[in-house]
């Protein structure tokens, strides 16, 4: 089955196409709420057209993202990404372009009536290539920016009136968790990645899911699949959005997270950095709080932490930028460990899933590596490409949706703040 996966929900505008096959073909629609470790059914997805465009450049200056600017840049470029991932999956062609009914065309002015100039570019497409070999379209429906969201929402509702195919609205957060569960797999006869999925019907419940990213920091529970149960969250800012409002106080570029890492493993390596921190003349003076860290429920908190390092900063305008980030990395991790360690202890999990674009981090990697070895469970951590927002995750969280129960509708909305359970 072929799948069309849209992502508009911050500020990448993803489009992709994937092949979602079963070993066992009798056990489509299964596959996703089996739990048995032993089931024989295995999804292989390959990915036959990936386009991406990142708006980090536009929002560096500001050092956020602003909603209007981020649609703006999804309007510009929805279009010709569509045309890039179908093109590289060899989906394009045009000696049978669809004719849009008078009818449809109705439709699709009025849905896009807020998207302004995307309707022309829309119609313009649509009418110059056939109708692509594509059984479903899986879309962003949330969490994220609303005026992001209706982009790609849109543009998937109007896609599934003129191909006749349906629509799977998607949640974000279940596409990280899903992102983490690919195995790449490099086809040695071409040099497009191929990837294997073969752990989704493999992996043994119950399972701890950590997701951090710039907007959420949660542990989720899975005792099946798309049986999710949210037992913690942060209080108010996520951890990626802390290493963000961190690195703007040291004058990092945005998104900071990557920036903070990197003088942080500099500070480590430098050799002045050991691990108690006792050695160190510099660390001796810069200590940061571990915001909830003993607290007996598993929620976090990293806004204090923020704002120990505002404080310490504007008291040391001359610290030594390098050794600040790494307390302050020490300590974000730090809490993340200590909760999710409490969490895989207290459900017994077989497993732990990290997800969401904090997971870039080679630090927090390294350290969770480390507990799910001395915990002895099996750990899955997303490949680099896939740890920030991709159009993959949500393909492939859509195929499983599809697969399960079947879900497709056109009255999606965005949904801002929807949660997984
Ligand atoms: O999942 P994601 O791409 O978008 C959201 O859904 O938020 O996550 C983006 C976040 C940003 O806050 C960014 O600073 C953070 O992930 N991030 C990192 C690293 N790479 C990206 N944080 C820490 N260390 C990194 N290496
Ligand atoms: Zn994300």
């Amino acid at each position: 089955m072929k799948i069309l996966g849209i992502e508009t929900s911050c500020d990448e505008t993803a489009i992709c196409i994937i092949e979602a096959t079963e070993s066992n073909q009798e056990n489509l629609g299964t596959l996703a709420s089996t739990s048995a470790p032993t089931s024989t059914s295995t999804s292989n997805i390959s990915i036959l057209g990936n386009a991406l465009n990142s708006q980090t450049k536009i929002h560096e200056k500001y050092g956020g993202v602003f909603p209007m600017m981020a649609k703006r840049e999804h309007v510009a470029n929805i279009m010709p990404l569509l045309e890039n991932a179908l093109s590289e999956a060899e989906l394009l062609q045009k000696n049978n372009p669809v004719k849009i009914s008078q009818n449809d065309l109705e439709k699709i002015k009025g849905i896009f009536k807020k998207e302004i100039g995307l309707c022309e570019n829309f119609i313009n497409f649509i009418s110059t290539f056939n109708k692509p070999e594509i059984e479903a379209i899986a879309v962003t429906e949330g969490p994220g920016l609303e005026p992001a969201l209706w982009v790609g929402i849109n543009t998937a509702i109007c896609l599934g009136i003129v191909w006749s195919i349906p629509v799977i609205p998607t949640n974000h957060m279940e596409g990280h968790i899903v992102s983490s569960l690919l195995v790449p797999n490099i086809s040695p006869k071409d040099d497009k990645e191929k990837i294997v999925t073969e752990q989704i019907a493999k992996i043994s419940f119950p399972a701890i899911s950590l997701l951090i990213s710039g907007g959420h920091t949660e542990l989720v529970l899975l005792n099946d699949w798309h049986s999710y149960e949210i037992i913690g969250q942060t209080k108010d800012d996520a951890v990626g959005e802390a290493f963000d409002k961190v690195a703007r106080m040291l004058e990092l570029p945005y998104p900071g997270g990557p920036h903070i890492s990197t003088l942080a493993a500099e500070y480590r390596s430098s050799g002045i950095y050991s691990k108690n921190h006792k050695e160190s003349g510099e660390l001796e003076k810069i200590s940061f709080p571990r915001p909830m860290i003993k607290s007996p429920d598993f929620d976090f908190s990293f806004s204090g932490l923020k704002t120990a390092v505002l404080y310490f900063l504007k008291k040391n305008p001359d610290a030594n930028k390098n050794a600040v980030a790494c307390e302050f990395e020490d300590a974000a991790t730090e809490v993340l460990i200590e909760k999710t360690k409490k969490a895989l202890e207290k459900y017994a999990a077989q497993t732990l899933i990290l997800g969401g674009g904090v997971t870039a981090n080679t630090y927090i990697r390294k350290n969770f590596a480390d507990l799910a070895e001395n915990l002895n469970i099996k750990i899955y951590l997303p490949i680099q490409q896939l740890s920030t927002d991709n159009a993959i995750m949500i393909a492939i969280a859509g195929y499983l949706k599809y697969s399960h129960d079947g879900v497709s509708t056109l009255d999606i909305k965005a949904r801002g703040n929807l949660s997984l359970q």
